[in-house]
């Protein structure tokens, strides 16, 4: 277990900036999430934290000590790739000992017996101790690579989107263990992925990375509701939050170019936005409703059945707005509708640079 504080930290690669003034505060026996789209710096984040990668500027601290000059292998995490590298020829039990047997440090026979079978448990491949890890699943070798670290007991998991190559179901199914598991060992877990239902699903804390700088890190609830910026707002949620230009007019939200308006009246939640200045109106397609005296006509160009709710994309004018309603909601392509929004709920933005008017200044 550990508390881990990433300062300042940037990276260079020749010309090529990966990261920029990165400060990062993990709690101890947190569940925390970097969730960012590819390229944004998430294993280089890692490396460094791991040790494997020294950054250009900055400092990396665990439990409150700078472990600048540590190695790899006195930092005391594991990580775990998205790759499993098992050993193909032995079995599962051989591949959870190996990490037990370095030639120093070797523990006892039946220390290592035990922790091969509590980890074992623990993921539920007891059964498969006695096979050789080539005639795996990908699913059971994502678990004995998770079972690799586990017996270790590091102070940290480093987890480098190690459900990416599996399939949606056993993906969600081993979300729901990997949490169980943190809880379980209240280990601090460092979770990279740049699925933003995974990150919203298992997070404690989640820290959005775009373009080598963390946007915004809150916990999941705050990066859905109150997103710090249109990045945000767009990068999560499916699907993503409707983002429309306009501005405030006595009350009212006008939207240009669309010309449309609804209602804005004496809300608190301008958050001093003053009448005329250029917004963007952030609001989430579960807070869009049909209604049929909704102030503002559209046309359904789009519906996604998606069981328990419809998915709608709606047209104003060419303008395209998403609205997900329950699936009784008994609707056609090109049928006109009225549409309203939840006013409490919409999030205003400054047009120019994208930042959410709750968090400026
Ligand atoms: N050793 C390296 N040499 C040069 N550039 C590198 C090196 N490692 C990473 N980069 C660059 O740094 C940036 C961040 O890379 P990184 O691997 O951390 O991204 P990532 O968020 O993990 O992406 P992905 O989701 O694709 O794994 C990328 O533009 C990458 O090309
Ligand atoms: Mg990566």
């Amino acid at each position: 277990m550990a508390h881990i504080q990433l300062k300042n930290i940037s990276k260079t690669f020749g010309n090529h900036t990966a990261l920029t003034g990165l400060n990062l505060d993990i709690g101890d026996g947190e569940f925390f999430v970097l969730l960012g789209e590819t390229g944004a710096g998430k294993t280089t984040t890692l490396r460094m934290i791991a040790g494997l990668e020294k950054p250009t500027e900055g400092q990396v601290f665990i439990d409150g000590v700078d472990v600048a000059n540590w190695g790899a292998a006195e930092r005391d995490v594991a990580l775990v790739l998205q790759q499993y590298s098992l050993y193909p020829r032995y079995t599962v039990r051989q591949n959870l000992e190996f990490p037990l047997k370095p030639k120093i440090r070797r523990l006892p026979d039946a220390e290592i017996k035990d922790r091969v079978d509590r980890a074992a448990r623990t993921l539920r491949i007891e059964h498969l101790l006695d096979r050789k890890t080539d005639r795996l699943s990908g699913g059971e070798m994502q678990r004995v690579s998770i079972g690799r670290a586990i017996v270790r007991k590091p102070r940290v998991f480093l987890m480098d989107e190690p459900l990416s190559a599996l399939d949606a179901k056993l993906r969600e199914a081993l979300r729901t263990e990997l949490k169980n598991l943190q809880m379980q060992l209240g280990a601090t877990f460092l979770f990279v992925t740049h699925d933003q239902i995974e990150a919203m699903s298992m997070g404690d804390k989640v820290g959005v990375l775009n373009h080598g700088r963390i946007v915004q890190t809150g916990t999941p609830y705050e990066i859905y509701n109150n997103p710090r910026d249109t990045y945000v707002a767009s990068f999560v949620g499916s699907p993503p939050m409707n983002l429309i230009d306009g501005k405030l007019v006595n009350g009212r939200a006008v939207m240009a170019p669309l010309n449309f308006e609804l209602p804005f009246e004496g809300r608190a939640k301008t958050s001093g936005a003053t009448d005329g200045r250029p917004l963007v109106f952030g609001i989430r397609p579960e807070d869009v409703y049909l209604e049929s005296g909704a102030p503002v006509e559209a046309r359904v160009h789009d519906v996604e059945n998606h069981g328990v709710e419809k998915i709608l994309t709606l047209r104003v004018g060419d303008a395209m707005l998403r609205a997900t309603v329950p699936a009784r909601t008994d609707v056609e392509i090109e049928q006109p509708v009225r549409f309203a929004w939840d006013p409490d709920k919409v999030v205003l933005f400054d047009k120019g640079s994208g930042i959410n008017l709750r968090h400026a200044g």
